[in-house]
């Protein structure tokens, strides 16, 4: 079975053509398209414009890429939340169109949910606790009794926005978190900053109040200031990982999300994974962060396991919780 997913829930709008190979997913083309705010955060309205002006091109370079037919789709995906409403709302138009074209059936997927099954789908590993750290999100997920369930989270701001905020207060261009990981390779002094965790959850708010006065002060090397806020907020994460996997008494960890491209933080939550006896995890880059064979391949999950829409429930949701799903693959 082949399927094309379309991702659109912030400022990426991605398609991927996936296909099911003995319950293994082959990904045979994910091209994305990124949406960058000339200055400030995203602006909704503005990244869905930019996300309509690129689909239709997308679709076609994705299917050239696959080197399929048209025909050769079996379904349609796409993400229909969590995420900004224009954004969701342009990507669910374009995978109907799709649908009603070719006539094949079309499925709403999670996004979050599709972060963990592209990961298990593509990595080997079997029942994972997935830190999920992405601009918005910052989450550990592990399944249990039916559902994905949110264990820990940030109790403000997700990760990826912390690193966001704080480079452009440096004078970074967005997306600051590989400027902020380039710099902090050249930093080696730790510099105290608050490290909150609650129970299993985090925060980074008052990280990032501190982190910003360290610069206005002029004591410290930016490249020092980077250095400790990676290892201050990579560490709390390990630590919430560490946490969900004890209460879970799951023994592998899998990464996704933006920031898990990040070198340190993999080998921080490696290092963890290590000393558990446990199993670690993550998938390619281009999978990691916002991309349409996550979609794809959640759409093949759901589609085989009996879920089916007609266009009428084809709705978008802006806060379309990842426990809100029913795990029926599983
Ligand atoms: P979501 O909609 O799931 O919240 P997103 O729209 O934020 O996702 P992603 O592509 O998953 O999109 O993640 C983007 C975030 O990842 C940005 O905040 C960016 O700064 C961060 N990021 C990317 N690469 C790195 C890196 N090497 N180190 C740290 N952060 C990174
Ligand atoms: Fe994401």
């Amino acid at each position: 079975m082949i399927c094309l997913g379309i991702e659109g829930t912030a400022h990426t709008i991605g398609v991927g053509i996936v296909e099911d190979v003995d319950e293994k997913c082959k990904v045979l083309a994910n091209v994305i398209k990124m949406y960058q705010p000339k200055e400030g955060g995203i602006h909704p309205r503005e990244a869905a414009n930019h996300h309509a002006n690129f689909i239709a091109n997308l679709v076609i370079d994705a299917i050239k890429k696959a080197n399929i037919d048209k025909k050769e789709i079996d379904l349609i995906a796409f993400s229909k939340g969590p995420g900004l409403g224009p954004c969701l709302r342009t990507a669910a138009t374009a995978a109907r169109a799709l649908s009603l074209t070719l006539d094949k059936p079309i499925v709403g997927v999670n996004h979050c949910v599709a972060h963990i099954e592209i990961g298990r789908g593509t990595t080997g590993c079997e029942d994972p606790v997935l830190l999920y750290v992405s601009g918005a999100n910052t989450q550990t997920i592990a399944f249990a009794e039916g559902k994905y369930r949110v264990f820990g989270e940030t109790l403000d701001i997700g990760i990826g926005n912390m690193l966001d905020k704080f480079g452009r207060i440096i004078g970074l261009e967005f997306p600051c978190g590989p400027k902020i990981e380039k710099l902090a390779e050249k930093g080696d002094k730790y510099i105290d900053l608050p490290y909150s965790i609650k129970g299993m959850d985090v925060a980074f708010s008052g990280l990032l109040t501190a982190a910003e006065k360290t610069v206005r002060d002029k004591k410290h090397r930016i490249e020092d200031i980077c250095y400790s806020i990676q290892e201050t907020a990579f560490a709390a994460l390990a630590e919430i990982t560490e946490r969900a996997m004890a209460h879970t008494e799951k023994n592998e960890v899998l990464l996704g999300g933006g920031v898990t491209c990040n070198k340190r933080l993999r080998e921080m939550v490696k290092t963890m994974a290590k000393e558990r006896k446990a199993r670690f995890y993550v998938p390619r880059n281009d999978l990691c962060v916002d991309n349409g064979a996550m979609i794809a391949w959640n759409g093949i999950l759901m589609y085989k396991s009996g879920i089916k829409m007609n266009i009428k429930e084809t709705t978008i949701d802006q806060r379309y919780r990842t426990d809100m799903v029913d795990v029926k693959w599983r």
